[in-house]
């Protein structure tokens, strides 16, 4: 009797706190959906699309009447840039360049804050420099014929594992008769082509299973998550309750793979290392970790952080690109008459008697288009990889506080009626002028803007080119028996939707 009176007397007050809580943000802050108990806002967001975050934000950016959805998830403020305009300014603001310190991060790097992608500040600067620059010294980010020659004979691998047949027991799991499996039947050039970075060797074919054990393990970790971490990031306590659920032991099992490869890989080099002989990007990494420590006694230089550079290089390396390249195939399907034209300028171009080559790319403006279209169609990083306030700040016309997180729509951009027209058509001829590429740069920034600009776009946009041709010049593709396709609308942005499917590829006579 005692505790329903006290119950009967509390519940007006607790009503009264969560309703302010609901509607509690800072002073400006951007219109958009109120917090709900635990999870903040982020339940009215599932609420509006529950696998495709960026489609949910455009909802509310069109409920609230916004270009920024402004929203806590959990416990801290977040906010989504869905205008384009907007999106641009936000890529290039510096003090928009940090990163959230969040459980996802953590997990993959020893519980440390390592790697480029989830760091800030000056290590993140220091670091991020660093790679770049020594990386490009063996033909990251840059035309090198070594890593060129490289990518085609991985290519050329690739290709004949369907047409002599699989080799190896592991191929098996990839080819079968005249069909392959997408998206790893891509994997192993774009990940030896790193391997040849880090430390000038390349896993050889009676190997891939290695590769591809990468290549399931970085699927594994996309798939355990979404764009803003799931529950998980927003209260990570959850990991201890239900460690399955909340794709805590997934995202573990995920990153294991890339981790313990590296490790192995460092150490190795580790121990045969000499100062002064750098073989390669890893034993310059060394070098330069040992000078700072001897000078200065401190530095942001370490074992552990060399290998999560090379676990961060490697990770989209071994998932980002051979997606895309799966989402083209899946259009070649639908339309039929993209396949006869990249084979025609295939054929044209290059011909049948060489491998396609880099030198080819400027003379292929449609190969090329297909492949910034199912880019534009496809965001495969729908939210980017959200970025966080280190100063308060403005943007458009609202205020942002220190801490917040600010995440791009790319869907926004790259569904925006205004900059495409007809945005929800494949249509690569939209980026050529005159049978060339259009000269401005590509519209639809896949891989972002500004200093936090993605740090493999070139070793992407490279790779999946020779890729893409040579296999294009050796098959045609068709649909496997009971294929169909993902149903209309094909809403881009769904992470889950990461094609995994076998396709039927007949060499081209
Ligand atoms: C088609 C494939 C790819 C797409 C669409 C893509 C896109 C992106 C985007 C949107 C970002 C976040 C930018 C930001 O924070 O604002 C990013 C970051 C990054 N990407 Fe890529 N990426 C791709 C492939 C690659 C590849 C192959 C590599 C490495 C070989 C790579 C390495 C990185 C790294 C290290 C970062 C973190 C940069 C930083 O935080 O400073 N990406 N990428």
């Amino acid at each position: 009797m005692i505790s329903a009176v006290t119950f009967l007397i509390t519940l007006p007050f607790i009503i009264l706190y969560l309703v302010s809580n609901a509607y509690k943000r800072p002073p400006n802050f951007p219109p958009g959906p109120p917090s709900l108990p635990v999870y903040g806002a982020y339940w009215i967001i599932l609420a509006h699309s529950f696998n495709n975050l960026a489609d949910a934000f455009l909802k509310l950016g069109r409920r609230y009447k916004t270009g920024m959805v402004g929203c806590y998830l959990a416990a801290f403020p977040a906010v989504v840039v869905n205008d384009p305009a907007l999106v641009k300014e936000m890529l290039n603001r510096e003090e928009l360049d940090g990163r959230m310190d969040i459980l996802l991060g953590r997990l993959r790097s020893w519980w440390k804050k390592l790697g480029i992608f989830f760091v800030d500040g000056f290590f993140w600067h220091v670091q991020r420099r660093f790679s770049l620059r020594y990386m490009r010294d063996f033909g990251f980010g840059r035309r090198c014929p070594r890593l060129e020659a490289v990518l085609e004979q991985q290519a050329r691998d690739m290709v004949d594992m369907r047409i002599s047949g699989p080799k190896y027991p592991a191929e098996e799991e990839l080819v079968k008769g005249d069909l392959i499996h997408l998206p790893h039947f891509f994997a192993a050039p774009f990940i030896n082509g790193m391997l040849h970075v880090f430390g000038g060797t390349t896993l050889p074919r009676s190997d891939y299973h290695e590769l591809w054990t990468l290549a399931r393990g970085a699927l594994l970790f996309q798939r355990s998550s979404d764009d803003l971490g799931r529950a998980l990031c927003l209260t990570p306590w959850i990991k201890d309750l239900f460690p399955g659920w909340s794709g805590y032991n997934d995202l573990r099992k995920g990153n294991f793979y890339l981790q313990d490869y590296f490790s192995k890989f460092v150490n190795e080099a580790l121990e045969t290392h000499e100062e002064g002989h750098d073989r390669h990007f890893v034993d310059m990494y060394l070098t330069k970790m040992k000078e700072e420590m001897r000078e200065k006694g401190k530095t942001t230089y370490s074992v552990d952080q060399l290998v999560m550079t090379c676990v961060d290089y490697t990770f989209p390396a071994a998932s980002a690109v051979e997606q895309v390249l799966s989402f083209m195939v899946e259009r070649l399907l639908l339309q039929p008459e993209v396949q006869e034209k990249v084979h025609e300028e295939i054929d044209r171009v290059v011909g049948r008697a060489r491998p396609p080559s880099l030198d080819d790319r400027k003379n292929m403006p449609y190969t090329e288009a297909c492949i910034r279209e199912v880019m534009r169609c496809e965001s495969i990083v729908p939210l980017g990889i959200p970025h966080r306030a280190m100063l308060d700040t403005q943007l458009g016309q609202y205020d942002i506080p220190e801490g917040t997180l600010v995440a791009a729509n790319y869907v926004a951009l790259h569904m925006d009626k205004e900059i495409w027209g007809d945005p929800e058509n494949f249509r690569p001829e939209r980026f050529i002028q005159d049978g060339q590429l259009k000269p401005s740069l590509d519209k639809s920034l896949p891989f972002g803007a500004g200093r936090r600009l993605c740090a493999g776009e070139t070793y992407a946009r490279q790779s999946m080119f020779q890729v893409f041709a040579a296999f294009m010049q050796a098959f045609h593709v068709s649909a496997a028996d009971g294929w169909t396709p993902r149903p209309a609308p094909r809403l881009p942005g769904i992470i889950t939707s990461i094609p995994d499917y076998w396709v039927r590829v007949t060499p081209r006579v």
